[in-house]
């Protein structure tokens, strides 16, 4: 196997308007990461991944960018930037930016000039289309509730946004939109940024002729992506932009693709395809959805034996063949440690670090999300209004008030469960007022726990999850077998205990963790193997057969 750079990397996620305020507006800013790059590079991450940064009139966070050559003035200046790019490198951390090319906000200046008229020169970089018998031009939904389709009066047409209506869906079948797109990420390498994230990348291929999607009536919003993803040209426009921009850069790129297969991966980013170097699968986050047509909206616990189906089947389907991510958690995910762990004050720390110990020994580049390496939780706020986040405003709205499907009741235990708003509250750095995050209001609500679930706290305590994960990544530096190994899964059936191996050469690794609150006993080969010695465990001691509550082990040994 070819190696790279970006397969040994560790990416640690910072969503900007949570992380660090620095002038007292309540609003993280770039001043604020800069304040904390040593604290990442301490923890063992090597590149730094920024959720959207560029001028947004923020309908979604910065997903609706109205100018790609400009910095949001809530999170500073360029100046600020090209200051924040010359710290990082100093200290040896790559930056990646969020490419957000699906579409663009309704403020882009090229959408305010294509609604102008159906003769404007940008007209033809969205998708606009008559009304079909008095309704939108097809059935598709969009991700945020509703139709996808907007009627616009001064033309009197629709146009397609699969998010919200302030986040037009540009046509990439138009040559010109490709070559805009194909400058601007220029502009920004050419600067020195280091790869791209790039949102949604999968949807900007669609189908000829916009047809229906003749399951619409039936499926969730989430499930009704499947209709619109992995279109025709997809591959063609990849490997276009990589052939144009990405190739003339050693840059790490990863793609986010909702509904994509192992097979789709492979496409995008198999060694030999020249496309990305690596997607953000969504199978694992969709193991706790909802059976009953509500889609992420749910209290579901997830099966670890779906979850070791979907995991093991990832790592085999790409090994040898294209690069998997690793990601438990990111801005758009509820905290992994509510959701696949235990977050009780017993046990919170515990589960943290089996989850971790779980997804950073497999083949694949590991994404830790801003709180993640604290064991931040999820949020429980009792009033819808003290939520931001648009997909579930509009959810709620839709579900309880307009539909009446749900009681209010019900949505707000989903919602405590699944709103993106969980992974959003401000990062918490010590106990005092607001978690440290701004001497301000914070835009959103600080998570209460912050009291006892904070960086100074962690950094005080050698047992911390945060020095786990440090442990982590420190390893991963130092034996080829955890980046580079292939996997195996042992016994697929097992309901409680989620036991794999890696191997390179003569190097192998043995995973074991106890998803599960009380001692298991389980036998294991490696216990009698007088050559294996213990890597990594969450506990002090080791009692090999009785695996303790959330118990998870790293073996080393070779062979
Ligand atoms: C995926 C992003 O991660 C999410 O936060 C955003 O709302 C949508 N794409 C639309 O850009």
């Amino acid at each position: 196997m070819q190696r790279h750079w970006w397969q040994e990397a560790v990416v640690y996620q910072v969503y900007p308007r949570s992380f660090q305020d620095s002038n007292g507006d309540g609003i993280g800013d770039l001043q604020g990461i800069i304040q904390h790059l040593d604290y990442i590079k301490n923890l063992g991450a090597t590149v730094i991944w920024l959720n959207p940064i560029y001028a947004s009139p923020n309908d979604d966070n910065g997903y609706d960018i109205s100018d790609y050559r400009k910095i949001m003035t809530d999170f500073g200046t360029m100046e600020d930037f090209d200051q924040l790019l010359t710290l990082a490198h100093e200290k040896g951390l790559k930056i990646m930016m969020d490419l957000v090319v699906n579409h663009t906000s309704d403020e882009h200046h090229w959408f305010m000039e294509s609604r102008k008229s159906k003769k404007n020169k940008y007209r033809d970089y969205y998708f606009w289309r008559d009304s079909k018998n008095g309704n939108p031009p097809n059935n598709w939904k969009s991700n945020f509730s509703g139709s996808a389709w907007q009627f616009d009066e001064t033309t009197g047409q629709y146009y397609l946004h699969l998010f919200s209506k302030k986040q037009p869906d540009l046509n990439w079948d138009n040559s010109l939109v490709r070559q805009e797109v194909f400058d601007l990420m220029k502009f920004w390498l050419d600067k020195g940024v280091d790869g791209f994230r790039m949102d949604v990348i999968n949807l900007i291929s669609k189908k000829q002729g916009l047809p229906d999607d003749p399951n619409a009536s039936k499926t969730a919003v989430e499930d009704a992506m499947s209709w619109v993803a992995n279109g025709p040209k997809v591959h063609d426009y990849l490997q276009e932009m990589n052939q144009k921009v990405l190739s003339k850069y050693n840059v790490i790129t990863v793609g986010e693709t909702p509904s994509a297969s192992t097979q789709d991966a492979i496409k995008y980013t198999g060694f030999d395809r020249h496309e990305l170097e690596m997607v953000f699968q969504f199978e694992h986050m969709g193991l706790d959805w909802s059976q009953s047509g509500l889609g992420k909206w749910s209290t579901n616990k997830v099966s670890l034996i779906e979850l070791k189906g979907v995991m093991s089947r990832w790592q085999t389907a790409l090994n040898g063949k294209a690069w998997n991510s690793l990601y438990w958690n990111n801005h758009d995910q509820p905290r992994i440690v509510s959701r696949f762990g235990n977050d009780s004050s017993k046990y919170r720390v515990l589960s943290a670090k089996m989850l971790g110990l779980l997804l950073h020994f497999m083949q694949g580049t590991p994404y830790i999300y801003q709180g993640e390496e604290i064991g931040m939780t999820n949020v429980h706020f009792d009033n819808i209004a003290d939520y931001k986040d648009l997909e579930t405003l509009n959810a709620y709205h839709e579900i309880v008030e307009d539909k009446k499907q749900i009681s209010a009741q019900q949505m707000m235990a989903y919602i405590h469960h699944s709103s993106r708003d969980n992974a959003r509250t401000p990062m918490q750095w010590d106990a005092t007022k607001n978690a440290g995050f701004t001497d301000g209001n914070p835009w959103i609500k600080v998570n209460p726990a912050y009291k006892q679930i904070n960086v100074s706290e962690a950094l005080n305590d050698p047992n911390s999850i945060y020095y786990f994960y440090k442990k982590m990544n420190e390893l991963r530096s130092q034996y080829d077998v955890i980046v580079y190994g292939n996997y195996s899964l042992l016994d697929p059936k097992d309901n409680e205990a989620f036991a794999y191996e890696r191997q390179l050469d003569q190097q192998h690794l043995f995973i074991v963790t106890n998803f599960t609150s009380h001692v298991i006993k389980r036998n294991y080969k490696v216990y009698n193997d007088q050559k294996s010695r213990l890597l990594l465990s969450n506990y002090d001691d080791d009692l090999k057969r009785d695996l303790r509550p959330y118990e998870a082990k790293v073996y080393y040994y070779e062979e």
